[in-house]
């Protein structure tokens, strides 16, 4: 039971795995696009390309969009959406990777693309970056034609910082500006909470206002966030990871076995936190009440996914977390019980059928 094995199996599993190559299922192609918390997410500072160097862990779970790519003789691309705010143009992420697979595939066809939303727009779920993944593995399978891991992995960053965690699934490290992704360990399946607020948030408004709020741009003098602040919270970050990656308390190394029956506990333990609630949660803080009904309500680790809207909570019982997502709605705050899912569930239920 080597651990370098299993790791090397887990990364092959990733990026370059699409179950759809080697599994057939009828047309149209039909796939669940899973949603993900974020772990923990820093940010550092602002590059010269203007996005933030950041560390975070993402986790996928249940809840899920379902993504349905047609491809018939013809050109053009062609959204359809059961939600209004959803944009069905070429500012669409689906369009955008079905635009570049095309091209890089040297096809033209007519390609339809249903969305069917249960997933909140804009509620830091990744739900838009979720349902590219979706489109694109949809569409090998369609085209009946192979995109390298390479490839993948380039279409994914050039769509959005956090599409590529889409093509690994589970538990994953995202580094730089979020688009370099790792798998990590395979971690037991977790129930959790999760409340969308009515509330959008743009990431792009969020980032903006944390360099307002923190100077993170390393040229701004008496900045409240220097360069070297905001490294040092990057620092923190992978320290802790590290931590709890080699399954160490206090610099003692773990005996085998040592690592708790919640290992996803284990890691929010390790101390990291989200900073984007230090700029969101002022401006919303209905959002933080979410975040303290949850704790209240028993949730072991509690915090605002992505840049929001959305707030979790991770329980160690599906009873507990039923009742945490009843007490939420009771108040009028949208939350559903849910549970994390693992790389091999992320894949195994990634086609519907
Ligand atoms: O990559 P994505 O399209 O999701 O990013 C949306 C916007 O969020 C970017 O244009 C940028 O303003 C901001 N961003 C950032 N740093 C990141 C990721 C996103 O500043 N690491």
């Amino acid at each position: 039971m080597s651990q370098p094995r299993k790791y090397k199996r887990l990364i092959e599993q990733g990026l370059s795995y699409n179950p759809l190559t080697v599994e057939s299922c009828s047309m149209p192609t039909i796939l669940r696009a899973f949603a993900k918390i974020n772990i923990g997410l820093r940010i550092g500072p602002r590059r010269d390309d203007g996005f933030h160097e950041l560390r975070t862990v993402y986790q996928t779970v249940e809840l899920h969009d379902v993504i349905r790519v047609q491809a018939a003789r013809g050109i053009g691309i062609e959204i359809r959406c059961n939600r209004p705010e959803v944009p069905l143009d070429e500012t669409n992420t689906c369009w955008r990777v079905a635009e570049r697979v095309l091209k890089i595939l040297k096809r033209r066809a007519k390609i339809t693309i249903t969305i069917t939303k249960n997933l909140p727009v804009q509620g830091g779920l990744g739900a838009g970056s979720s349902n590219a993944v979706a489109t694109m593995l949809a569409l090998e399978k369609e085209l009946e034609q192979s995109l390298e891991a390479a490839q993948r992995v380039e279409i994914a960053a050039a769509v959005g910082s956090d599409v590529p965690l889409f093509l690994v699934g589970g538990t994953i490290l995202g580094i730089g500006r979020g688009e370099q992704v790792f798998p990590l360990v395979e971690m037991p399946s977790m129930p959790c909470v999760i409340a969308t607020p009515a509330i959008s948030v743009s990431t792009p408004k969020a980032f903006k206002d944390w360099d307002e709020k923190f100077d993170s741009t390393s040229h701004v003098a008496n900045s409240k966030l220097t360069e070297k602040s905001a490294s040092g919270t990057i620092k923190k970050f992978s320290t802790s990871v590290f931590t709890w990656l080699m399954g160490t308390t206090a610099g003692v190394p773990a005996k085998s076995g040592d690592r708790g029956e919640t290992p996803l506990l284990d890691l929010v333990r390790a101390g990291i936190e989200n900073d984007f609630e230090r700029v969101v949660f002022p401006q919303y803080p209905e959002l933080r009440d979410v975040k303290r009904v949850l704790e209240r309500e028993g949730a072991k680790y509690a915090s605002l996914s992505g840049s929001g809207s959305s707030v979790y909570g991770l329980f160690e019982s599906i009873e507990a977390a039923e009742k945490a997502a009843g007490k939420l709605n009771a108040n009028g705050v949208a939350a559903q019980a849910t549970r994390t899912i693992t790389r091999r569930e992320y894949w195994k239920n990634l086609v519907v059928g």
